[in-house]
C-alpha cells in the first residue's frame, strides 16, 4: 500500500481469489478452462481465460484412462509446472486427485502444499461437501486457497454408479445447498457445481457469496468451466449435453496430418524453402 491505496492484485498481475470475488460482486462472468501443458496455457492465458484448472480429468484426456481415479499427485504436479510456466495472468488451480486427501486430513495438507510449492499453482480444488470442511479450514488457515467441487464429483463415480446428474429431488438438492454453505463457511473461495439441475445451481449461486463455476449446471452460475479438449472438439465420440464444441479439431488435425503424409509420400515436402544449402 505504497500510495495509501489498496492494491488490486499481486505484483505478478495474476487473477486472485479477490479478483474472482469482485467479479461475482459486479456480475462479471468467470471463464475457466482445464489446461495440462505450457503450449495450451500460453494460448488460453493470452485469450483471456481467468482460471486454468489442472484437472484430474488429465487421467482421461491425456493419459487415456476411463476415469480420473488412477491420477497421482506427482502427475498433477508435473502438469501444474508446465501450465504455470505458460501463464502470466490466469489463476492456476491444481486438482487434488483421488486418495490424496480422503484417508487423512494430514495427507490433504501435505499434498495441497506440494501443489503450491512444487507445482507453483495459486490454489487447489477438492471434491466433497461437509465431510471435507475440516480439511478446507486447515488449508485456508495454512494460506492455501481452496476451490470446492459439488454435484457430479468424478472421484465418486463408483459410489454414484455412473456419470449421473446429482441433486435431483428435494433432499438431494437441500444437501448440495447445505454442502455449499458449509464449504463457504470453511473458507472455500469458489465452488465448482458439476452435473446438477440448473434451478439448483441458481439456488446455490444466489445463496452464497463466493462464486460458483458451473459445468453441466446451467447459465446462472457465476462462471463456467469446460475441459479444453471438449471445447475444441477433439473427441467426436464424446458429445454430452453439457458440452459445446467450438471447433472440430479432431477433423482439422486429421486433415493436416493427412496433407503432411501425402506431401511426404509424393516428395512435396520439404521444398527448397524448408531446406538448407
Ligand atoms: O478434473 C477436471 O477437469 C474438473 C473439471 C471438469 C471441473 O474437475
Amino acid at each position: 500500500m505504497a500510495n495509501g491505496k489498496e492494491r488490486e492484485g499481486p505484483p505478478s498481475g495474476r487473477v486472485t481469489v479477490r479478483t474472482l470475488r469482485r467479479m461475482k460482486g459486479k456480475g462479471e462472468r468467470i471463464t475457466m478452462l482445464t489446461c495440462y501443458d505450457a503450449t495450451f496455457a500460453r494460448i488460453l492465458d493470452g485469450a483471456g481465460a481467468d482460471v486454468l484448472l489442472v484437472g484430474d480429468s488429465l487421467g482421461m484426456v491425456i493419459q487415456g484412462h476411463e476415469s480420473t481415479l488412477p491420477v497421482t499427485v506427482d502427475e498433477v504436479i508435473y502438469h501444474c509446472r508446465a501450465v504455470v510456466r505458460g501463464t502470466k495472468r490466469a489463476q492456476v488451480v491444481g486438482d487434488l486427485p483421488f486418495m490424496s486427501y480422503q484417508a487423512a486430513d494430514d495427507d490433504g495438507v501435505r499434498n495441497a502444499g506440494r501443489l503450491l510449492q512444487e507445482g507453483g499453482v495459486q490454489a487447489v480444488k477438492l471434491e466433497g461437501g461437509e465431510r471435507v470442511c475440516p480439511l478446507v479450514r486447515r488449508l485456508v488457515d495454512s494460506g492455501i486457497p481452496v476451490m470446492g467441487h459439488l454435484g457430479l464429483t468424478p472421484q465418486s463415480i463408483n459410489a454414484f454408479g455412473g456419470y449421473r446428474i446429482q441433486g435431483r429431488g428435494d433432499d438431494a438438492a437441500d444437501r448440495i445447498l447445505r454442502d455449499a454453505l458449509a464449504l463457504q463457511d470453511a473458507g472455500a473461495y469458489s465452488i465448482v457445481l458439476e452435473g446438477v439441475p440448473w434451478p439448483l445451481a441458481k439456488r446455490v449461486t444466489d445463496a452464497i457469496e463466493v462464486p460458483t463455476i458451473g459445468i453441466g449446471a446451467g447459465v446462472h452460475c457465476d462462471g463456467q468451466v469446460l475441459v479444453i479438449y471438449d471445447l475444441l472438439g477433439m473427441d467426436p465420440g464424446f458429445k454430452p449435453t453439457f458440452v459445446k464444441a467450438y471447433d472440430d479439431l479432431h477433423s482439422r488435425i486429421g486433415d493436416a496430418v493427412r496433407s503432411y503424409r501425402s506431401d511426404v509420400r509424393e516428395a512435396r515436402f520439404p521444398t527448397a524453402d524448408h531446406s538448407f544449402e
